[in-house]
C-alpha cells in the first residue's frame, strides 16, 4: 500500500501487493544484479537528492531545487542563468559542475549475520568500534579490484545490516534549467503545500570515459551509457492509476518515542524556526538590495527556508494530528506485551528517564548547529589555524608560495557569501536569543565573562557592540583584512592573539561545545541509541512475520501507491491534479514568488501546449499516496509499466508530521507532470536536441 519504502532487493514480498494495486512488471524488473533493471536508470544525485536517467546518452532529470546550487554557482547578474533559464543546444554548451557527483547501485547484499556474530560479545564504544571496522573490510572485500565503492549502513537500528555496492560518476554537466520563476513557482509561500503549480526539474548529463567507466572532468570525456534508462510516458494521469517512485529517501524517524515528539514540541523545533528566521530575514534584505549577492546566497537561503517551513509545519501537524497522544497509546500496549521479557519491559521508563534528564538541555544544541555555527567566520578561523600553522612551517622554503597560494585560494567559499551587514546583525541578535531563551545558570563561562565586560543595558545592545568590537579589531572576519593578513608572512601567535580566534576556540574548542556540552549530548545520544536498538528489536519481534520497513537511510527504496486526491478538511476535495490555469490564476508580474516569464504568458494566451495537452488544458503537478521524504527529491514517478510519468518534489501541509508518523489519510507527494516538464523544455525552451534523445510513448 502506500505507506512504506522497501527495500529494492527484498521488494518480491511486496509483489503480490502491488500488481493487485496495477502494477504490471516483475520483481525483478525493479531490481536484478545479472541484468539491466530499474535500479539501474536510478541515481543518488550528489549525495542530497535523487535523479533518473532518461536517454542512451546519460541525460538526467532532477528537481529544479536539487541542482538549485549548481545552477546558481553558474549565474552571475551578466549571464543570469537562474533567473532566465538556459538550455544547452549541444554537448559542447553544457556546463561542467565540478564537485557535483552520482552515485548508481551496483548491488545489496544482506550482512547482518557475520556483524551481528562477530559484536554479539561487546556493547557501548568497543561495539561501535568493531562494527565499523567489520563495516570497513566488508566493504573493502567487495569492490577489491574494482572501481566500485561500497559502504554498509545499519537499519533498524542495527538490527539488520546491509552492504551496497555503487559506481560514482564526478564528471556531471548541467543541461538545462527553467527560469527560476517556473522552476521555483510560489516560492516559500507555496512549498510544502498543495495544490501547486512548480515546475521543479531541472537536467543533467552523466559524462565517462572512453571505456564508458567513470572518469573525473576532461574535456575527452563522452556521455555515458547507461544500462538502463527511463521511456517517458505522456498519456497523462488519472486518480487511482499506479503510480511509484524509486529513490533515495534521506532520514525519517517513524519510530520516535512520545518522549522525543514531546521534547520536538516543547523546545527544539520551535527554536529551529525562530533561528532560522534570524538568518532568513537578514539575507532576504541584502538579498533584495543587490542581485550579485542574491545569486551567490540564493541556495544557502533556500535551503534555511525550506526547513525553517518544515519545522513550523511539523509543530502544527504534530499537534493537529495527535501524534504524541497516538504513540502514548501504542506504548502502553507495547509494555503491556513486554511486561513479561525482562530486556524489553522497563524500555519506556528508562526512555521517560532520559528525556527528563536532557530536557532542560537539549536546546543547546540547536544554538550551537544553528545559530553559533551560523556564523561562517568561526569555522573559517579555526580551519584557517592550521593554515597559518602550515605557512610557518613552510617559511623560508621554496613550497612557501605555493601553500600561499592554496590558503588564499581556499577563502573563496567563505568570501562568497560574506555579507557584512548581514553576518554582523545575524551573530549579535543570535548571542542574544541566546541570552533571553537559556537559563542564566546553563551560559558557558566565555559567555559570562562577554556579557559581563561588554554589558550595555539590554542583551539586543551588548552583543551588537560586542559584535562591533570583534569585526573592528580582528582580523579573521571581514575578507579584505583576512586575505592581507594571510598574505603578509602571518604568524601563529599573532593568529592566536586575534580577539574572534579566541571567541571562536572558547565556543568549539575549549569551553562551551567540548567540555561544557558536548559530553552531555553524546552520553544522551548513546544512551537513545541503545534504548532504540532493543525498543525496535522488540518491535520486530513483537510484529512476527508482517511486513515491516526501516526508516530511510539514504539508501535507495521503492515506494508504490497510487495517484490520488485527498480531502484536507471536512467539505473539502483536493483534486488530483493541478493546470496551467491554476498558475496563471496566481500570477503575480514582477514577484518574488509568482512571477511568470513572457513566454509562458503567450503560450498560455495562444493554448500552445503541443502534444502535452489534453482536453484544452496543461497538466502541471499531480499528487499520489507513495511515502517520500527529503532526499526522494526528483525521484521518478514511475507508471504500472515502468515509465516515467513525473518528478516527486515534495510533501503536502496536512501531513508534515510524515517524518515521524505516516498518517494515510493526508500523506501525499506532489510531483511535477513530465508533460508539463516537456512542454518547458520543448515549447518554452526551443529544446528539440533535449526532446529528440527521449524516448516519448503515448
Ligand atoms: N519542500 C521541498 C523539499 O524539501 C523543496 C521545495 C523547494 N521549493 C521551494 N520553494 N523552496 O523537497
Amino acid at each position: 500500500a502506500d505507506e512504506g519504502m522497501w527495500i529494492p532487493m527484498l521488494i518480491g514480498k511486496n509483489y503480490n501487493q502491488m500488481k493487485k494495486q496495477g502494477f504490471k512488471l516483475t520483481p525483478k524488473d525493479l531490481y536484478d544484479v545479472n541484468k539491466a533493471s530499474l535500479k539501474d536508470a536510478i541515481v543518488s544525485f550528489g549525495g542530497f537528492c535523487t535523479g533518473e536517467l532518461v536517454s542512451a546518452n546519460g541525460l538526467l532529470f532532477t528537481n529544479h531545487h536539487c541542482g538549485y546550487d549548481a545552477i546558481a554557482s553558474k549565474s552571475t547578474p551578466a549571464d543570469n542563468i537562474l533567473d532566465n533559464g538556459f538550455y544547452a543546444k549541444n554537448n559542447n554548451e553544457e556546463k561542467p559542475i565540478p564537485g557535483l557527483f552520482v552515485n548508481f547501485l551496483v548491488k545489496i547484499e544482506d550482512v547482518t549475520d557475520r556483524i551481528l556474530k562477530e559484536t554479539a560479545n561487546l556493547s557501548g564504544e568497543a561495539k561501535e568500534t568493531k562494527i565499523t571496522e567489520l563495516s570497513n573490510n566488508i566493504s573493502e572485500e567487495a569492490t577489491k579490484g574494482t572501481h566500485y565503492n561500497a559502504f554498509v549502513r545499519d537499519f533498524y537500528k542495527g538490527n539488520q545490516y546491509f552492504l551496497f555496492i555503487m559506481e560514482k560518476f564526478t564528471d556531471i554537466r548541467l543541461v538545462g534549467t527553467p527560469p527560476q520563476s517556473i522552476g521555483k513557482f510560489g516560492g516559500d509561500t507555496d512549498n510544502w503545500v498543495w495544490p501547486r503549480q512548480t515546475g521543479d526539474f531541472s537536467i543533467f548529463r552523466v559524462y565517462a570515459g572512453k571505456d564508458n567507466k567513470p572518469a573525473d572532468y576532461s574535456t575527452e570525456n563522452r556521455p555515458y551509457k547507461p544500462k538502463k534508462f527511463l521511456p517517458v510516458s505522456i498519456k497523462g494521469v488519472e486518480n487511482n492509476d499506479f503510480a511509484m517512485v524509486y529513490g533515495f529517501p534521506g532520514r525519517t524517524d517513524r519510530f520516535l518515542t512520545s518522549y522525543g515528539v514531546e521534547l520536538a514540541l516543547d523546545s527544539v523545533s520551535p527554536e529551529i524556526v525562530k533561528l532560522r528566521d534570524i538568518r532568513l530575514k537578514a539575507w532576504k534584505k541584502e538579498m533584495d538590495k543587490d542581485v550579485a549577492f542574491r545569486l551567490k546566497v540564493s541556495s544557502q537561503y533556500a535551503s534555511v527556508a525550506n526547513y525553517w517551513k518544515y519545522f513550523i509545519g511539523q509543530g502544527e501537524q504534530l499537534k493537529a494530528l495527535k501524534i504524541e497522544d497516538k504513540k502514548k497509546a501504542e506504548e502502553q500496549e507495547f509494555t503491556t506485551w513486554a511486561a513479561s521479557q525482562p530486556q524489553y519491559a522497563n524500555l519506556m521508563s528508562q526512555y521517560a528517564e532520559l528525556y527528563k534528564a536532557y530536557a532542560p538541555y537539549a536546546r543547546h544544541r540547536v544554538f550551537i548547529t544553528e545559530g553559533f555555527l551560523a556564523s561562517k567566520w568561526v569555522t573559517n578561523a579555526l580551519r584557517l589555524e592550521k593554515s597559518v600553522e602550515a605557512l610557518e612551517a613552510v617559511r623560508g622554503t621554496d613550497a612557501y608560495e605555493k601553500t600561499k597560494e592554496e590558503t588564499l585560494a581556499s577563502l573563496e567559499t567563505y568570501e562568497s557569501t560574506y555579507n557584512e551587514i548581514a553576518d554582523k546583525s545575524v551573530f549579535a541578535t543570535m548571542l542574544a536569543t541566546f541570552y533571553n531563551d537559556i537559563p542564566k545558570n546553563q551560559h558557558p563561562q566565555f559567555f559570562r565573562i562577554i556579557t559581563d565586560k561588554y554589558w550595555d543595558g539590554s542583551a539586543e545592545t551588548t552583543f551588537k557592540k560586542y559584535a562591533d568590537i570583534l569585526w573592528k579589531e580582528s582580523k579573521l572576519i571581514q575578507p579584505n583584512k583576512l586575505r592581507a593578513f594571510l598574505a603578509n608572512n602571518p604568524s601563529l601567535s599573532k593568529y592566536k592573539e586575534d580577539v574572534a580566534y579566541a571567541y571562536a576556540k572558547n565556543l568549539v574548542i575549549s569551553d562551551y561545545i567540548k567540555e561544557n556540552f558536548g559530553d552531555r549530548l553524546k552520553n544522551f545520544e548513546n544512551k537513545k541509541a541503545e534504548l532504540d536498538h532493543l525498543y525496535m528489536q522488540a518491535l520486530l519481534k513483537k510484529n512476527n512475520n508482517k511486513l515491516m520497513y526501516p526508516d530511510a537511510n539514504s539508501t535507495m527504496r521503492i515506494t508504490y501507491g497510487n495517484v490520488q486526491n485527498y480531502s484536507p478538511k471536512d467539505g473539502v476535495l483536493y483534486k488530483e491534479t493541478t493546470t496551467i490555469e491554476g498558475a496563471m490564476a496566481k500570477y503575480i508580474p514582477k514577484d518574488d514568488e509568482f512571477d511568470l516569464p513572457a513566454n509562458f504568458i503567450e503560450a498560455f494566451n495562444a493554448k500552445n501546449y503541443g502534444r502535452y495537452g489534453k482536453n484544452g488544458t496543461l497538466i502541471v503537478n499531480f499528487i499520489s499516496n507513495n511515502d517520500i521524504t527529503g532526499g526522494n527529491s526528483g525521484s521518478p514517478v514511475i507508471n504500472a509499466k515502468g515509465e516515467l510519468i513525473g518528478l516527486a518534489f515534495d510533501g503536502n501541509w496536512e501531513a508534515m508530521s510524515g517524518d515521524i508518523a505516516f498518517d494515510k489519510n493526508f500523506k501525499r507527494s506532489i510531483n511535477v507532470d513530465i508533460r508539463y516538464v516537456l512542454w518547458c523544455i520543448d515549447i518554452l525552451g526551443g529544446a528539440k536536441n533535449i526532446i529528440n534523445e527521449l524516448d516519448i510513448r503515448k
